[in-house]
């Protein structure tokens, strides 16, 4: 064969390679390093697993390095049955213990705490020794992580978690959905029981245990009793099987009224006698079929799941009734802080904020220490900037954890990049200044601060059947870095970053640059698109908190207040004229949210109430900080398509076109967010735009404007989420819409973008004419695509862009738009914009 044809065939094999990639062996590919004879030869070449049995992590680990190795170096390793300790070329892979006494060597072996592990490589001589199994398997996964990041160097060194408890939370019902999942059904659930195959399942707990997840809870907080059927609990068992050989132990969340709703008995009161024996025999039974069973998670008397308080019990009385009946068994007892109150704005001092350090703090020393109390991270509920919850600095006498959420439940919903760590690192790195000492909030959970025996980690994670897990392949960043964290909290976001880029994308720079920067830059735009100075997201709360709707704050008994009018915004929470929820931080810390001098910008709102001519550091007043952010924001995040586009032909195609459909989406979107929360403070507050651009949009053709036929003007709700406040929808759901226009734009070449709404409930068609002559199609599938929570109203969800790039236009140019309905969708349109390069309007 001539070279020529040898280089086709070898891009035929790389293109066709390259588009089997889908997601879902997320940063475990194990991709070809391309090892050249001198690096094959410099590795060992079989694998010594001392005292090893199949089925085990140190079993696990055996198969993980064989597959690994060969996938990513091309070298077959042997692996070789007896215990011999001192074979040249070879990776020794054993627990610390079984070390010492089948190698009779202990001199060097460093101090490891539970979980931890010592790696060695030096040439072809590989050592890899855990704590435990457990932790020789992550050890196996770090080597391979390396190897698979092109690192063939000579490394030494020994790690130990941060903490004993690193879980992760699925909100899976048994039904097969999931709550806030956004990435299909379940791989746990379906039809009320647990599904037969569990492929997935097995394939979800080879990532975690990559990242060192130690536990998982398979089933929603808002749990069903029936899970604790016989046949439910066979079913566990056979979850619990599939992650046992990767060192992960399943939990379960419990429904505090299941010995009522699913025992028989007449009450669930956690005192009771007969209620005690149930919830004992229960756990017996669980423990029965799954011993190395992690433990329970609960939500109690919170919106609207049962608790104590029924039987005027405290929530210590509800959160020891397990904790006994787990403890003979060894299990932990994960009690959620998560207890709040319906409230009434017209008591507007009535604090949701307040609720956890009110219902948590008198009962500190009341749990048993098995019981660790999970605290989200902040007072409220994953928004996109909160102060630390004040509880963390409450409790000195109780196991607490933290929560984390890797599903992006207000923050974009795996529709929008957002890179977490970050965020994360504000609450973690946080100086909580108990007693006027270091009382950071990682060194709290982990049991250190207060000298606490337990402690950690959970993040609710939701992945679901979708190939990519989290329903987009950037997401995937997120649970990696959640893995490293739980263990290192300390490691750099960018570090952890990179190796996940180079381990699911390959080492190109360009490639690493690249994803770094829209990352890293990915907060703070969505922050800034979204709710700034500490006013929470402002998504839609009553409804599926994914758009834009900040009315839905206020009047209503959820408590995530704005107190928002005519003049002023931001929750008051001092002592001196507030609800008092800065006094529940440590004094020096108190100081701080006190004073609106010292309190800083990004958290204003969140505890004052000021009039929006308020000056901020920076001098900007809060209402032109509004506008100025949410324009900044979208327009970092316009940069973000041509970004990844650089990345065309450096990627596989089928990541590279999934990961571009949403960027688009997501640039589009932004611009629903910026317009739409500019617009409700503009017209709350009367203060117009210094620099004139609310409100103004001269690139816009708006569609209620232009010449209708079959279409009718519709007044969108929220009025803000439209431009113009006015859509058009045709008349009927069976009627056919034109609207056309005569374009005065001056002639040139533009980029057409159309905002519609795409609803759920029906997939109209669209298509765009210049002088009669088609521009574009498109149809209303993208619930079908973006697995964000659909809306089936015209509003800040269903609201959406689409862009044809490059065209020609001519002042004059007849312009129509034909929408044809289909089933509750009446082909909705709000405006066509006309971009010249570089405009973003
Ligand atoms: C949020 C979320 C709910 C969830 C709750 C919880 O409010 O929207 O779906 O049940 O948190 O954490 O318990």
């Amino acid at each position: 064969m001539e070279l020529r044809s040898h280089l086709v065939l070898l891009w035929w094999l790389w293109t066709n390679i390259a588009v089997a990639e889908n997601g879902l062996n997320g940063w475990l590919r194990y991709a070809s390093v391309g090892c050249n004879q001198h690096c094959y030869r410099a590795l060992p070449s079989r694998v010594v697993a001392l005292n090893s049995t199949q089925g085990s992590p140190l079993g696990t680990a055996t198969e993980e390095l064989q597959t690994g190795v060969h996938a990513i170096t091309g070298k077959r390793l042997t692996i070789t049955e007896d215990d011999e300790c001192s074979r040249p070329s070879t990776i020794l892979i054993g627990t610390v213990e079984d070390y010492r006494q089948i190698c009779r060597n202990s001199s060097t072996i460093p101090a490891l705490d539970i979980d931890g592990f010592w790696l060695r490589t030096q040439g072809n001589a590989v050592q890899i020794l855990g704590q435990s199994e457990r932790g020789a398997l992550y050890g196996a996964f770090e080597y391979l992580s390396m190897l698979a990041q092109g690192n063939f160097s000579s490394v030494d060194y020994s790690t130990s978690p941060h903490a004993p408890v690193r879980w992760v939370n699925q909100w899976d019902n048994m039904d097969g959905s999931i709550e806030r999942g956004y990435a299909g059904s379940s791989i746990f659930f379906a039809n009320g029981g647990i599904v037969s195959d569990l492929t997935r399942a097995k394939e979800y707990a080879r990532l975690l245990a990559s990242i060192r997840i130690n536990g998982i809870i398979v089933n929603n907080v808002n749990a069903n009793a029936t899970l604790l059927t016989a046949e439910n609990m066979d079913g566990l068992a056979r979850i619990a099987n599939v992650f046992r050989p990767y060192g992960i132990r399943i939990g379960i969340s419990l429904n505090f009224a299941s010995p009522k709703a699913l025992g028989g008995l007449d009450t669930y009161d956690p005192l009771n006698p007969s209620v005690i024996a149930w919830w004992g025999n229960i756990t017996d039974s669980l423990y029965e079929r799954i011993p190395d069973m992690a433990g329970y998670l609960v939500k109690a008397s919170s919106e609207g799941q049962p608790g104590p308080e029924t039987y005027n019990r405290s929530l210590a009385d509800g959160a020891n009734v397990f904790a006994h009946a787990l403890k003979p068994h060894g299990g932990v007892m994960m009690f959620r802080a998560f207890v709040y109150n319906q409230l009434n704005e017209s008591v507007w001092t009535d604090d949701r904020a307040n609720a956890q350090v009110n219902f948590f703090k008198h009962l500190d020393g009341e749990f048993e220490d098995n019981v660790i109390v999970q605290i989200k991270y902040g007072p409220i509920d994953f928004q996109v900037r909160e102060p630390v919850s004040p509880l963390f600095a409450n409790l000195y006498h109780t196991n607490t954890a933290i929560e984390l959420q890797v599903t992006q439940e207000y923050l974009g919903q795996q529709c929008h990049l957002l890179y977490l760590p970050p965020l994360w690192k504000s609450i973690l790195d946080f100086d909580l200044r108990v007693d006027h000492s270091p009382s950071v909030v990682r060194d709290i959970i982990s049991g250190e601060r207060f000298d606490r025996p337990l402690g950690g980690w959970a993040a609710v994670v939701n992945v679901g059947t979708n190939n990519t897990w989290l329903g987009s392949h950037l997401s995937m960043s997120n649970l990696y870095a959640y893995g490293r964290l739980a263990w290192s909290p300390t490691a750099d976001s960018v570090e952890i970053l990179q190796d996940w880029i180079r381990l699911t994308f390959g080492r190109d720079q360009h490639v690493l640059d690249t994803i770094t920067d829209m990352s890293m830059t990915s907060w703070p735009a969505y922050e800034n698109y979204t709710g700034n100075l500490g006013v929470q997201t402002l998504t839609d709360i009553l409804y599926t908190h994914y758009g834009p709707n900040p009315a839905s704050q206020d009047n209503n008994g959820w408590g995530q207040w704005t107190r928002a009018d005519h003049y002023t915004i931001g929750m008051d929470r001092t002592v001196m004229n507030g609800t008092g929820n800065a006094g529940q931080y440590p004094a020096e810390i108190a100081a701080v949210y006190e004073d609106i001098e010292k309190t800083p910008d990004d958290l204003l709102l969140w505890f004052h109430h000021v009039p929006y001519t308020h000056r901020l550091d920076s001098g900007k007043s809060v209402i032109q900080h509004f506008y100025d952010a949410h324009y900044a924001g979208a327009e970092a995040v316009q940069k973000f398509v041509p970004q990844w586009e650089s990345l065309r032909g450096l990627l596989d195609t089928e990541r590279y076109e999934a990961m571009r459909t949403r960027l688009v989406y997501q640039a589009g979107h932004s611009i629903v967010w910026r317009d739409s929360i500019n617009n409700f403070y503009w017209n709350l507050s009367g203060i117009p735009d210094e620099n004139a651009r609310v409100g103004h949009h001269p690139w816009r053709v708006e569609a209620e404007s232009m010449h209708l036929e079959g279409y009718r003007p519709y007044a969108v709700s929220p009025f803000e989420t439209a431009s113009n406040y006015t859509s058009i929808v045709t008349s009927t759901n069976t009627t056919i819409g034109t609207a056309s226009t005569t374009l005065k734009f001056p002639s040139g070449t533009y980029n057409v973008g159309v905002n519609y709404f795409d609803m759920y409930g029906g997939q109209s068609k669209w298509s765009l004419y210049l002088n009669d002559k088609i521009v574009g199609r498109w149809e209303g599938n993208s619930e079908d695509i973006l697995g964000h929570t659909p809306s089936i109203y015209l509003d800040g969800h269903s609201a959406i862009r689409i862009t044809f790039p490059g065209i020609k236009v001519h002042r004059g140019d007849r312009l129509k738009i034909v929408g044809v309905p289909d089933g509750v969708e009446p082909a909705p349109l709000d405006y066509v914009v006309f971009l010249p390069a570089g405009v973003v309007d």
